[in-house]
């Protein structure tokens, strides 16, 4: 068994829920318990708040947890990187009231920050040459400024509303963060198969993001040209059609790229194009 650290409420539930869900390691979503098994497959979910998932997982307690790079950073916890998942976006960045005239980082001299995050503060202004005084404040940070206990804040932004909302504009990002999934490194090699198994099928999700899959009708004449202009594709597949004068063409394409494609395969004589979601790819 294979236990994993997941936060239980907050920006990052919903997305981790959301991955194991799609490589097929069914949770019950009645989650009344701290610790939950899956039906079928070797783990169970332990669910913590974000900021006791780095030392749960350096400890053993948990195998492996997914928590945000920043977490994992500020703690400075003995756990490896096992694989960045490409959701939970933010960076850690300073922010000072918006009518401040601020000329560059020597403004924090002397300045009192707010921040939940000291460690990282605090070795990013030892490396700028700056004297501030850090703050440590465990919600809430946006307010410190309004109410008058800090001239600045250092926090996570996503959307940067919370800043917008608080009247602070952001002056330096210090660290650019994501959702990772940690590990234990001394994990048994039982536990190391069922991560492998468990990355194998997070592999495959991933790499059908962005991806659909897209089948047309081509003139049997337009066939190379339909080809030269389907993009990066290792080997398209081309089907006779009951209509000796047609073929069918099947790929995979980008979904960004997909409206450009799509223009220059009808001025191909393509027809009938559908286009169908993939679940999972296997390359
Ligand atoms: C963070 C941060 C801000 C907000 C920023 O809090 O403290 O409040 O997100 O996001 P925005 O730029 O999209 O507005 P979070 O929700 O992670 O909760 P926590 O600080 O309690 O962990
Ligand atoms: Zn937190």
């Amino acid at each position: 068994m294979l236990r994993i650290a997941v936060q239980s409420k907050g920006r990052l539930y919903e997305d981790t829920m959301a991955l194991l869900s799609e490589a097929d390691v069914k949770v019950s979503s009645a989650r009344r318990t701290l610790l939950v098994r899956a039906k079928n497959f070797p783990v169970e979910i332990l669910y913590l708040r974000d900021d006791d998932i780095p030392r749960t997982v350096a400890d053993g307690v948990a195998d492996i947890g997914v928590v945000g790079l920043n977490e994992l950073e500020e703690q400075g916890a003995e756990a490896d990187v096992v694989r960045r998942l490409g959701f939970g976006a933010c960076r850690l960045s300073l922010a000072v009231p918006k009518e401040v005239d601020y000329t560059g980082v020597q403004w924090f001299e002397g300045r009192r920050i707010a921040t939940s995050y000291p460690h990282i503060l605090t070795r990013y202004l030892n490396e700028q040459g700056v004297n501030a005084e850090v703050h440590v404040i465990t919600g809430s940070v946006e307010v410190s400024t309004s109410i008058g206990i800090a001239d600045a804040i250092f926090d996570i932004v996503s959307s940067g509303s919370t800043l917008v909302s608080n009247n602070l504009k952001e002056v330096e990002t210090v660290m650019e963060s994501e959702a990772v999934m940690i590990g234990n490194p001394l994990m048994s090699g039982y536990k190391r198969s069922i991560l492998d198994e468990l990355l194998f099928r997070i592999e495959a999700v991933k790499s059908a993001e962005g991806k659909k899959y897209v089948l047309m009708n081509v003139p049997k004449d337009k066939v190379d040209d339909i080809l030269a202009v389907l993009p990066g594709v290792k080997s398209p597949t081309v089907m006779p059609l009951a209509d000796a004068a047609w073929c069918s063409v099947h790929t995979v394409l980008d979904e960004e790229r997909f409206w450009e494609i799509i223009g220059q395969l009808k001025e191909n004589g393509a027809q009938g194009i559908l286009v169908v979601p993939i679940e999972k790819m296997i390359i």
